[in-house]
């Protein structure tokens, strides 16, 4: 039995070594150098068929219409398990249909190219259909997870002006319908009904009914690919929520990526377990399969080791796409309990969003006789940028080696205030990427200064502390701003500070993220009372129920601690990381600019 051990020390880890071994089915990826060498962009264009008649390249055409014109028309795209045992499959042909009617219910609206449309629901068909036909009318897609409160969905639909939104009923009800005076902008809502028919709410119209009374056929109008095709939110140290931009081009990446990093074979059975609402729920859990012809498991239930389990065996999963928080607490459940499946289809197994200790890819290895593939990438990258590839040996701990035309590097600044490239092997440094991927963000909405400040010395500069070793692997150290990883979920603490400061009873709030065994860290945020409130429990157990109802269970606190003061520097910025120095009872660092008075 292996003990735990730190990150730091991952590096001591046995190698999991796969070079030699005799393929079952052979990897698209089985020389890493070869295939960094003669690998270009052009040529991965080159895979996808673009618009007929050279009218350009749109994901939902890469995704759906050209498999159902074609020999794959009757193959399963997705297939839909609700969280009450219902099945539902699409094949591509029924995806195009469907896709084309909702391209139809906007344009039937008014709606044009360019607008955005935001989705807010569940792992539900429709969000899936609405995503698609979304971009094949040329707007802009952008889906929200259904687990944030009010005040995350009220910033995000007015940060990007959204014109329609896609929900179901008892979401709106819940969390849209009192914010309604407050999103003037936003003309449509269209209800999905909690058992996914019609529905009659004052202000908004039917999804159900709008969907019948369209027509079928729709052609893709040119589709430049530069123009415009996701907004995905992501979060900041400070200020609002970010919306990245992605354009329709970026499919280019989504799909040399999905053969290259997890490995897609034609005949695969892929099960990525991240939601619409977070990026790779988006980039994996819709794109990248469906441009590759195969088949995609859409569960709308949530984390259930029994229940995922049964999926990966009754589904017969080849490729299985999840997180480091899911495989903890698959850990936790028992390697005994895996034993009880049948889980011989699984060929492929992979990881992201958070750093995959090291016990986790051993155990992976144990259990199913496969080591789950780390792999790295962003909200702003769109796609996967570093890699344990099917072929390549693994070193657990590591994210692996940067995709074939991606350039990663670990970057300084100098003592001159430039940027300088850290050749020496396993010396931290900032982690950045040559710009220039396809799926590489565009902007942040509205945000051009925001945006152009990622760029510095001909690299974009991604946030992440990291290290690269002699081989060419690298290492996840931590990140350099103060945002909060908990279960996957990337959570900006200022997001946070400003829902607790609309509490009457709170002066200051500091927000940091705490370490945690099995979601990596949680939103811990300490706070100073107004004069008159005491620091009880009962006041803590409020402002927990507080934060929960504005922000959802995913961003707010899961723990608060009363102080009599938050530190702060001389101009006024919260010092979140001395509050987390002190969490841990590590070392303050240099402490000069904190506020004495
Ligand atoms: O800090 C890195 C961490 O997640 C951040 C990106 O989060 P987000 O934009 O929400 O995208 C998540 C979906 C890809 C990164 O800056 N991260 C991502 N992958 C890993 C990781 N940290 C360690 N190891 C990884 N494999």
């Amino acid at each position: 039995m292996r003990t735990k051990r730190d990150l730091d020390n991952s590096m001591a880890w046995e190698p999991i070594v796969k070079g030699t071994r005799d393929w079952a089915v052979a990897p698209n990826l089985t020389d890493y150098d070869q295939t960094r060498r003669t690998f270009s962009w052009d040529a991965a264009r080159g895979l996808l068929d673009g618009l007929p008649g050279n009218h350009g390249l749109n994901i939902a055409h890469e995704a759906v219409d050209r498999h159902a014109a074609g020999p794959r028309r009757e193959h399963l795209a997705i297939r839909w398990l609700g969280k009450n045992g219902e099945v539902e499959d699409y094949t591509y042909r029924q995806l195009g249909e469907l896709t084309n009617r909702f391209a139809n219910v906007l344009q039937g609206l008014g709606v044009t190219p360019g607008d955005r449309v935001y989705l807010l629901a569940g792992r539900i068909p429709e969000l899936y259909i609405a995503a698609l036909g979304t971009l094949k009318h040329r707007c802009v897609v952008s889906p929200l997870f259904s687990a944030f409160g009010p005040e995350p969905i009220r910033a995000r639909l007015s940060i990007g002006r959204a014109r329609v939104l896609v929900t179901t009923q008892s979401l709106y009800e819940r969390k849209v319908k009192a914010l309604r005076t407050l999103l003037p902008f936003l003309e449509h809502v269209l209800l999905v009904g909690d058992d996914h028919g019609p529905t009659e709410v004052p202000d908004t119209k039917s999804y159900r009914r709008l969907m019948d009374a369209a027509s079928g056929p729709y052609t893709i109008q040119p589709t430049n690919s530069e123009d415009i095709a996701l907004l995905h939110f992501t979060s900041g140290t400070t200020g609002t929520p970010k919306g990245a931009v992605h354009v329709h081009g970026a499919v280019v990446a989504h799909h040399i990526t999905g053969k290259l990093a997890l490995d897609f074979h034609d005949d695969d059975v892929f099960w990525c377990t991240a939601d619409p609402g977070w990026i790779t729920g988006s980039s994996y859990g819709i794109i990248a399969p469906l441009t590759n012809g195969i088949t995609s498991i859409v569960d709308e239930g949530d984390f259930d080791a029994e229940r995922w389990y049964g999926i990966l065996q009754s589904q017969k999963v080849t490729v299985w796409y999840s997180a480091p928080t899911a495989i903890r607490m698959l850990m936790k459940a028992g390697a005994g309990m895996a034993r009880n499946y049948d889980l011989r289809s699984l060929r492929f197994l992979s990881s992201v969003g958070e750093p995959l200790n090291p016990e986790a890819v051993v155990w992976s290895q144990e259990t199913f006789g496969r080591p789950f593939h780390d792999n790295w990438w962003q909200t702003e990258t769109g796609g996967i940028m570093i890699a344990n590839f099917a072929a390549m040996d693994i070193r657990p701990g590591s994210m692996g080696r940067p995709l074939p035309g991606i350039d990663a590097a670990i970057v300084r600044a100098t003592p001159e205030g430039s940027l300088e490239e850290i050749h020496e092997p396993d010396v931290q440094g900032e982690l950045a990427l040559r710009p220039g991927w396809p799926s590489m963000f565009r902007a942040y909405w509205g945000e051009p200064e925001r945006y152009q400040k990622c760029f510095a010395g001909g690299f974009y500069l991604t946030g992440d502390l990291a290290k690269k070793d002699r081989d060419g692997y690298f290492w996840f150290v931590g990140r350099k701003d103060d945002v909060i990883k908990t279960s996957g979920h990337l959570v900006g603490p200022f997001e946070v500070e400003s829902a607790l400061m609309e509490h009457k009873a709170v002066a200051e709030s500091g927000v940091i993220g705490k370490p945690d065994p099995m979601a990596f860290e949680i939103v811990k945020a300490f706070v100073v009372l107004h004069q008159g409130y005491e620091p009880t429990d009962a006041m803590k157990r409020e402002l927990l129920a507080f934060a929960r109802t504005r922000l959802g269970a995913v961003v707010a606190p899961k723990e608060i601690e009363f102080v009599s003061a938050v530190p702060k520097t001389r101009s006024g910025k919260i010092m979140r990381r001395l509050l987390k120095a002190r969490e841990l009872g590590l070392p303050e660092g240099d402490i000069s600019t904190l506020e004495t008075s």
